[in-house]
């Protein structure tokens, strides 16, 4: 019997692995995190499933369903929205599946700054402007942030900030980061990335409380930084003519070129 931990992506139901889906249809349980994985996505348990809800479940109450279907020998298909490296409350229940001797695997997903990246259209990294995206939140009711993990501290670095689970918080976010980026810097509101209803709201630091209304609210991602609106940015070197790399050795003498290329000369 294994949990397999699947992330289900950000919501559009085909922006699942084909790994995912094929455990998803081999599992007799599956627990799902409640409603940022879409219902689609269950049609892929096999009949006569038992699929849970966890959102209104404590860790205790998770590890004891699990803990049924282990003492069943059924395998458990635990499904996360997004990817299960970020926010996904993973880490807690794989340390009690440790614990338990239950044994587990991991399967990732689309991560949701991926997906709002696909609707604006965007790459969050280009030379010369942003080498790094700063995955980070806001501190909510449950969870405190780590005293050096400000948006402040990250703005000093002009990375671009994907900023999640924040967007109750976006006058904090504003007031933070515009000493480092300024009021022009441009800031992107993804709503229900992948989903049908999506929406998509672009301004600035200074604007962008004003454009967005209480609809958008908890599942919208904050992208700011100068990525969002640069045309002026380096061509990458890796595709530029007459550099010189392993899969386009410039010469017999490239320290990339073959035996063979070495031996035409
Ligand atoms: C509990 S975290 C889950 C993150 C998830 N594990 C991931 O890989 O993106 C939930 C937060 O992720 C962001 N999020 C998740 N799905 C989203 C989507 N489809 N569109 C925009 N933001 C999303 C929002 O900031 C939301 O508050």
């Amino acid at each position: 019997m294994t949990v397999h931990f699947i992330g289900a992506g950000p919501g559009a139901p085909d922006l699942l692995t084909l790994r995912g889906r094929d455990l998803i249809a081999a599992c007799p349980v599956c627990l799902y995190a409640g409603s940022l994985v879409p219902e689609q996505i269950l049609e892929h348990c096999p009949p006569g499933a038992r699929v849970i809800n966890t959102a209104p479940l404590s860790l205790d109450e998770i590890l004891h369903e699990i803990q049924t279907a282990h003492g069943q020998g059924l395998d458990v298909a635990r499904l996360h929205s997004g990817d299960l490296s970020v926010w996904s409350a993973m880490g807690e229940q794989l340390r009690r599946l440790r614990e338990l001797d239950i044994p587990y695997s991991i399967t990732p997903g689309v991560p949701s700054f991926a997906a709002a990246a696909a609707t604006l259209g965007q790459e969050l990294t280009l030379p010369g402007v942003a080498q790094s995206v700063v995955l980070t939140r806001t501190p909510g009711r449950a969870s405190a942030m780590p005293s050096d993990e400000t948006l402040a501290n990250f703005a000093r670095t002009g990375a671009t900030l994907a900023i999640h689970l924040s967007i109750h918080n976006l006058a904090q976010v504003v007031e933070s980061l515009t000493p480092c980026y300024g009021e022009q810097c441009p800031v992107a509101i993804v709503w229900r990335a992948s989903w049908p209803d999506e929406r998509v709201v672009r301004g600035r630091l200074a604007s962008i409380e004003a454009l967005i209304d209480n609809t958008m609210q908890r599942t919208a991602l904050i992208l700011v930084g100068p990525v969002l609106e640069s045309e002026d940015f380096d061509e990458s070197s890796l595709y530029a003519v007459g550099y010189d790399r392993r899969f386009r050795p410039q010469s017999a003498d490239s320290p990339f070129a073959t035996p063979t290329d070495k031996s035409e000369t």
